[in-house]
């Protein structure tokens, strides 16, 4: 490959190779190879699939057919029986990973576990047994509230096991969230720790339990299982909660794996889009197996000596495919740390890297950059010189970030790859294969083989070499979400009708912005709908307006992102108050706080500005566009003409 000559609006033209010792001894060794895969699986892509399921997965009964496609419906492994709790635990045990550490943990206050195969299988048996001694069937739904402690993936996989179906929603979620969540997806039980370590306090976790299930108001639920984490005084409720390590000792390590088809239900897991409730996105069994196992392989080039780390947390996608499934399924030593970066511990990352030697290690550039701040002093002080291998997710990495990645934390040494994917896709869809292709910062490179992605416009025809267009997938992957649970109409409108099908052709469509190079590398620009991105976390403008709005003072609001620094974006919120309220500092915390109560911490509004009315089209529709621009202090861009009342603008840019 020559050095292209990249006009960017990044002005980004560095090419980073990958040195010749580390392609060598990886599963992908070049760009040659990367082609090839790439091209054999988009010539077949049925065929493709299925020689790597037949090779890398135990399945308890072979497939029928590898794909039935009724768009947008896909079936994949169609009539195949699979467990992955199996796929993660059981094949290893008749190995010599036996004995190998499954999990490595880490908690915030120091205090650290290692589980072996063997033990986590043990583990997982046991809970599995206790989920069905309170009731849990095949078929039922689990919620996972949990801290960054080893019993939420042992949870995750328990339900595996049986056929559960989890839930996870994010311990920083309140316990209105939790309940929306819990209530969409009917779980039967719960299961919570204490509390949780988060930036040197407590999180009360099974208190908000025990809110969001106040006065009946999730009927579905029968039963709480409770973690003893952090020790402080719980209310048990007689007749709904168990202490874990009560039900643990009481039941039998013995628990087959339930042969499973391989479409069913696996999980659900919310996230935010433009509009409305958080969606319930629908993974399935086979497929996501698959997927999350090949990607996990390739792209961190798992060799079986490594130490792998992902530092997400469970409640996200990133959680479930690369702490849990993925590393697990190849069998993998994977590392599960509690804390977060920190000003009280401003080492705590490198600390993790070298005490336990990582090698490969995946991040967030919201961590990065936050590190960056922190200071070089932190990791030059520590020996890093186990690390080969760096992975990014979540948001676009500006490239002085990847820069610093790359020389500070890498030591110039290890390739980094920018991972492109989405909770929708199960795992990742574009990023650098470290051996083969590559690099160039701040740019998620080349699609994974088997995933046909191209930057389209909105009828759907792929747009030139660096034009600016939608993200979209041709082609459906195992990975692929299945459905919005409890809403096939949603699953179809958001994801497949921006683009119109033609011809009976669906185009996946990402709700991202994007150009592809010269070298049909691939830049993602960010979302292209009213999702904001904080600190890699996706929320939605309408969950913090519908927020803002059930507070007895506001009467309108509208929420959009700024560029942050160090968030990537930030919340800001205009809001109009009702007639019997005025604008005061009191009240401007109480809204945020508001926000906390109904969303959680993450959806904090970082600045609420009181306006005396909302600039509105005159269909009455919120020009958040308009409303960007003010929030980011740039001149207002774009057409104002179909503004109802002009001097709305110029008292807002006056306020
Ligand atoms: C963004 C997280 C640029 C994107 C796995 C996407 C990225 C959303 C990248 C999904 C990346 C994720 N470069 N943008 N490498 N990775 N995104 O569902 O906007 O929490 O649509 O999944 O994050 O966020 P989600």
């Amino acid at each position: 490959m020559s050095q292209p000559t990249i006009e960017s609006i990044l002005h980004e033209n560095r090419l980073f190779h990958p040195a010749s010792e580390f392609s060598e001894k990886a599963h992908i060794k070049s760009l040659e190879d990367y082609q090839r895969l790439y091209e054999k699986a988009k010539a077949d892509p049925q065929v493709f699939w299925a020689d790597l399921a037949e090779t890398e997965l135990h399945w308890f009964q072979k497939w029928d057919k590898v794909l039935d496609w009724q768009p947008p419906f896909a079936e994949w492994f169609v009539n195949g029986k699979l467990n992955i709790s199996y796929n993660c635990l059981d094949r290893h045990l008749t190995t010599w990973r036996r004995n190998k550490a499954a999990l490595i943990w880490e908690g915030e206050p120091g205090d650290s576990r290692t589980l072996t195969y063997a033990q986590l299988h043990r583990e997982v048996c046991q809970f599995a047994n206790a989920l069905k001694h309170l009731g849990v069937q095949k078929g039922d739904r689990v919620g996972i509230y949990m801290p960054m402690i080893p019993e939420a993936a042992i949870a995750m996989l328990a339900c595996a096991r049986i056929g559960a179906a989890h839930t996870v929603v994010f311990g920083g979620f309140s316990a209105e969230a939790l309940r929306d969540r819990l209530v969409d997806g009917e779980a039967k039980v719960v299961v919570t720790a204490d509390g949780g370590w988060r930036k040197d306090a407590i999180v009360p976790l099974k208190e908000q339990v025990d809110k969001a299930l106040a006065n009946g108001s999730v009927p579905s639920v029968s039963a709480m299982i409770v973690v003893k984490r952090t020790g402080q005084d719980v209310q048990m409720q007689g007749d709904r909660d168990y202490w874990w390590h009560e039900l643990q000792s009481q039941v039998s390590a013995h628990c087959p794996a339930e042969p499973m088809d391989s479409e069913d239900l696996l999980f659900i897991l919310y996230t935010s889009g433009s509009t409305g409730k958080p969606k319930g996105v629908v993974h399935t069994t086979g497929g996501y197996n698959l997927y999350t196992h090949i990607t996990t392989k390739w792209i961190f080039d798992l060799q079986d000596t490594d130490v792998y780390w992902c530092t997400a947390d469970v409640g996200w996608i990133t959680g479930h495919s690369y702490i849990v499934y993925g590393p697990l399924s190849n069998g993998a030593t994977t590392v599960m740390y509690e804390g977060a970066p920190r000003a009280s511990n401003p080492g705590c990352f490198w600390d993790v890297i070298e005490k336990h030697g990582v090698n490969v290690f995946y991040t967030a550039p919201t961590a990065i950059r936050a590190f960056i701040k922190m200071g070089d002093e932190h990791p030059k002080a520590r020996d890093l010189s186990s690390l080969r291998l760096l992975g990014t997710v979540g948001e676009p990495i500006n490239p002085e970030s990847w820069i610093w990645y790359q020389q500070i934390i890498g030591g110039g040494r290890c390739p980094i790859v920018d991972t492109w994917w989405q909770t929708e896709t199960g795992g990742i869809m574009i990023t650098a294969l470290p051996g083969a292709i590559p690099t160039k910062p701040g740019s998620a490179t080349l699609p994974f083989p088997g995933i046909l992605a191209d930057v389209v416009d909105l009828d759907g025809n792929s747009v030139g070499a660096n034009e600016g267009g939608y993200l979209a997938v041709r082609h459906p992957w195992p990975g692929m979400l299945r459905t919005v649970y409890g809403d096939p109409d949603r699953f179809r409108r958001t994801y497949w009708e921006h683009i119109p099908p033609k011809d009976g052709q669906y185009t996946y469509f990402a709700g991202d912005g994007a150009r592809r190079d010269e070298d049909g590398y691939f830049w993602v620009m960010g979302r292209v709908d009213d999702v904001i991105n904080v600190a890699g976390h996706r929320l939605g403008t309408m969950e913090i307006e519908s927020a803002l709005v059930s507070h007895p003072a506001v009467a309108e609001a509208a929420v959009v992102g700024k560029p942050d620094e160090l968030k990537g974006q930030e919340i800001v919120a205009f809001v109009t108050l009702e007639g019997t309220y005025s604008s005061s500092d009191a009240l401007l915390k109480e809204l945020k706080q508001h926000v906390v109560q109904e969303i959680g911490a993450i959806a904090r509004p970082g600045e609420i500005r009181f306006a005396d009315a909302l600039p509105k089209t005159r269909s009455g529709k919120i020009m958040r566009r308009l409303l960007r621009d003010l929030a980011s202090g740039v001149e207002i861009s774009g057409d104002t003409s179909t503004l109802e009342d002009r001097s709305v603008l110029e008292k807002l840019r006056q306020g």
